[in-house]
């Protein structure tokens, strides 16, 4: 039972977390297809590199209270909480941080549901959830996270720095604009719009500053397979082109690119 201070109650479900959402606006996050695609697609090691890119940033940090903002399948969330707590690479010395609570943040109810979940194996962490639009004011309290994640999805800088501690970590990841360019070129994919770095650290400028960016890029040879989950966990999912990525044949190389941005919130 999750209770505010307006005496408003909201019963945790029998999955595990509470839907929060508010509002009559008609608002459509990922779909359990997507969430499949993305599982599929992430599983098998594509976007390793930028997961523990992702992960060694926030570990660094030694965080008790981690939030992921558009949390997805979790996949990102699942390697931050395992090398913070040490479980990617258990041999080492270096500083462990158990009993860490987690909070995974989605718009959609099956993706909360999915990260929720595969964190329930997990003996250092708890992973509670929340379906919430990120568009509105956030049901979380004021400085509730050491450190946020928010990977490929939206973004709100006036509550990020709300639910941020004083000089807690906030790391983005976006899209490059060569991210998936062959797809694009064979009208399999939507254009990268809306991510560019400067319009990212001048809307987040009034609370946070820019610490450091990591640029990461690979050309990626997929298969029909692997070219249709990319494109089925992503945008271009809602919007169907008339290419078939189906009928590819043989291997396509797809070049990934992202940028791995750390931001510092203001003790303001
Ligand atoms: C491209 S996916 C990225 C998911 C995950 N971070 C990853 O990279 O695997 C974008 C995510 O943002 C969520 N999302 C879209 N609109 C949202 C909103 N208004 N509020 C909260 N989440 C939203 C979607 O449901 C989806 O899970």
């Amino acid at each position: 039972m999750l209770a505010c201070r307006n005496g408003h109650r909201f019963d945790t479900n029998r999955r595990g977390f509470a839907s929060l959402l508010v509002g009559s606006r008609k608002l459509i996050g990922d779909s359990a297809a997507m969430l499949d695609a993305r599982d599929l697609f992430l599983e098998r090691g594509w976007y390793t590199e930028l997961r523990d890119a992702l992960s060694a940033l926030v570990a660094a940090e030694s965080p008790h209270r981690v939030i992921d903002i558009g949390c997805g399948t979790g996949y990102y969330l699942r390697g931050v909480l395992d090398a913070v707590s040490g479980r990617d690479s258990p041999g080492s010395p270096s500083a462990r941080t158990t009993g860490v609570g987690a909070l995974a943040m989605d718009l959609s109810a099956a993706a909360v549901a999915r990260t929720v979940r595969a964190g329930l194996t997990d003996p250092n962490s708890t992973t509670n959830g929340l379906v919430a639009d990120v568009w509105s004011a956030l049901p979380i309290r004021d400085g509730a996270a050491d450190a946020a994640i928010n990977v490929f999805a939206p973004r709100n800088p006036a509550e990020f720095h709300r639910i941020l501690a004083p000089g807690g970590l906030l790391a983005v990841v976006v899209p490059h604009p060569s991210h998936l360019q062959e797809l694009r070129a064979a009208g399999l994919a939507l254009d990268v719009h809306g991510n560019k770095t400067d319009d990212l650290v001048t809307s987040l400028a009034s609370g946070f500053h820019l610490e450091s960016t990591a640029d990461l890029s690979r050309t990626l040879l997929l298969s029909p397979d692997d070219v249709a989950a990319l494109i089925g966990m992503g945008p271009s999912s809602h919007h169907p082109s008339s290419a078939d990525p189906a009928d590819r044949a043989g291997s396509t190389e797809v070049t990934v690119a992202f940028r791995l941005l750390g931001f510092r919130r203001s003790n303001a």
